[in-house]
């Protein structure tokens, strides 16, 4: 075989995304590359992108700009682009960008290796299509090599809810699920390269429709499978969360105490703006049935504040809706504008408006983490060590509720789970001592 060549890829936006550039890696594996740390000494250079913000694309064209001397040394060096903007803006890319030689969008990546003998024959190359030939089944199997303890498997793609502010049904497409057999021999894959925890992927994962029973018939299959000590999946839609999911929470030890289950608004008039299809309160009384399945669930959002029309009086019940669900860790954004959309219609909130409410909101949800965070102490956690720290001889690792927690410990127990007194807090993360 030729000596290898060199790929760096940049992973922006989310999970997804960190779970497709492995993908892509092992595809071009299968034409001699192997992954680089640096751009500087890369054969080829991958963005793969997010689209799901406004400064999520900029960034990418400012990437693109850097490389332009390095390209201008290295004229083998090819450049692409993909990922969710790539699929969104593809052809403008080109057209913008003349240093970028091939775009493929998410559901193309497959074809990657194709498109690499084409780039190296000297042509651009782009594909965004929404092919019919399923990816994962014409992607290499998965490399056996040992892996790290905890590894990120997609199920699920695509979203049908059409939030009145969001690119995803558009960029991802619709919403399709990977047949359960395919993603249980992918996880049996996995946990003889020495996974122990899978975190399920999907924009609409509780959607996941592989399965007869939905995501909690797959999960009940995972469940079965020696090795396996964990699973957790994301993101999930409240409307999407069924009974048999619910009860999962209460009688599936595998299945971690954490959910993420963004509500976006506490406004039933922005939601319905928003087109979520759900209420404020309903949103409650779901909370309220997971947490008696699961009453030592952390919960985990989203927000957005400043979505078109917004009052203060909306904000406030956004605000309400925060201080009655009590988040354990959540995520917050100010509303942008995505072109193509239907909210992107509409007039927008002052930025300063934006700006004042999201810092209300932040510090309201910092000091729900910081007091979450500090009810943890004294209590016993059980961690899945994952690597060492920054001091010698410690470890880190998550709790069962997705903490980052560090401890003495001996680098055998790297991979495994054990369990951990938490003696002090910090602001992102729990010290813990080993129980010996
Ligand atoms: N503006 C701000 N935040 C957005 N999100 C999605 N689209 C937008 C937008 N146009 C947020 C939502 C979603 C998360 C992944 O990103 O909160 O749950
Ligand atoms: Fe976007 Fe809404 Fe679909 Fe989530 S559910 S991906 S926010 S459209």
């Amino acid at each position: 075989m030729s000596a290898s060549k060199k790929l760096f890829i940049k992973t922006y936006g989310c999970q997804m995304n960190v779970y497709d550039s492995e993908r892509m890696a092992e595809a071009l594996g299968g034409k001699g590359y192997v992954e680089t740390r640096s751009p500087d000494d890369a054969d080829m250079i991958l963005l793969n992108t997010c689209h799901i913000r406004e400064k999520a694309a900029e960034k990418v064209y400012s990437e693109l700009g850097r490389y332009k001397d390095l390209k201008a040394e290295k004229p083998d060096l090819k450049i692409g682009v993909a990922g969710c903007v790539a699929q969104a803006e593809g052809e403008e890319i080109m057209r913008r960008q003349p240093l970028v030689d091939l775009v493929v969008g998410p559901q193309s990546y497959h074809r990657l290796p194709a498109m690499e003998d084409a780039v190296r024959g000297g042509a651009k190359a782009l594909d965004t299509d929404f092919p019919e030939d399923d990816k994962f089944d014409t992607l290499k199997k998965r490399s056996k090599a040992k892996r790290g303890p905890t590894a990120f498997l997609t199920v699920q793609e695509g979203c049908d809810k059409f939030c009145a502010f969001c690119v995803v049904p558009y960029t991802r497409g619709s919403e399709v699920s990977r047949p359960a057999d395919r993603v249980l021999r992918e996880a049996r894959e996995l946990v003889e390269a020495g996974v122990k925890e899978l975190t399920l992927l999907g924009q609409n994962v509780n959607a996941y429709h592989g399965h007869e029973q939905g995501l909690a018939g797959l999960i009940w299959e995972l469940d079965r499978i020696d090795g396996l000590e964990r699973i957790r999946f994301t993101t999930s839609h409240p409307n999407d969360m069924d009974d048999a999911l619910i009860a999962a929470h209460g009688t599936c030890a595998k299945l971690m105490p954490y959910l993420h289950l963004p509500v976006q608004s506490g406004s039933d008039r922005i939601l319905k703006a928003m087109n979520r299809k759900h209420t404020a309160e309903s949103y409650i009384r779901l909370i309220e049935q997971i947490r008696a399945a699961r009453p030592d669930l952390l919960l985990s959002g989203d927000f957005i504040v400043g979505f078109p029309g917004e009052t203060e009086a909306d904000f406030e019940d956004t605000m309400a809706l925060v201080r009655e669900v009590h988040y354990g860790q959540a995520y917050s954004f100010k509303y942008s504008t995505r072109p193509g959309t239907p909210a992107a219609e509409k007039p927008q909130l002052p930025d300063e408006v934006m700006n004042d409410r999201l810092q209300r909101l932040q510090a309201l949800l910092r000091e729900q983490q910081q007091a979450s965070q500090a009810s943890m102490v004294g209590r016993e956690v059980k961690v899945l060590f994952e690597k060492q720290g920054r001091e010698a001889g410690q470890l880190i690792g998550k709790s069962e509720y997705l903490h980052a927690v560090y401890a003495d410990a001996p680098v055998e127990l790297l991979g495994q789970v054990r369990s951990v007194r938490v003696v002090a807090n910090s602001p992102n993360s729990l010290k813990g001592e080993l129980y010996v």
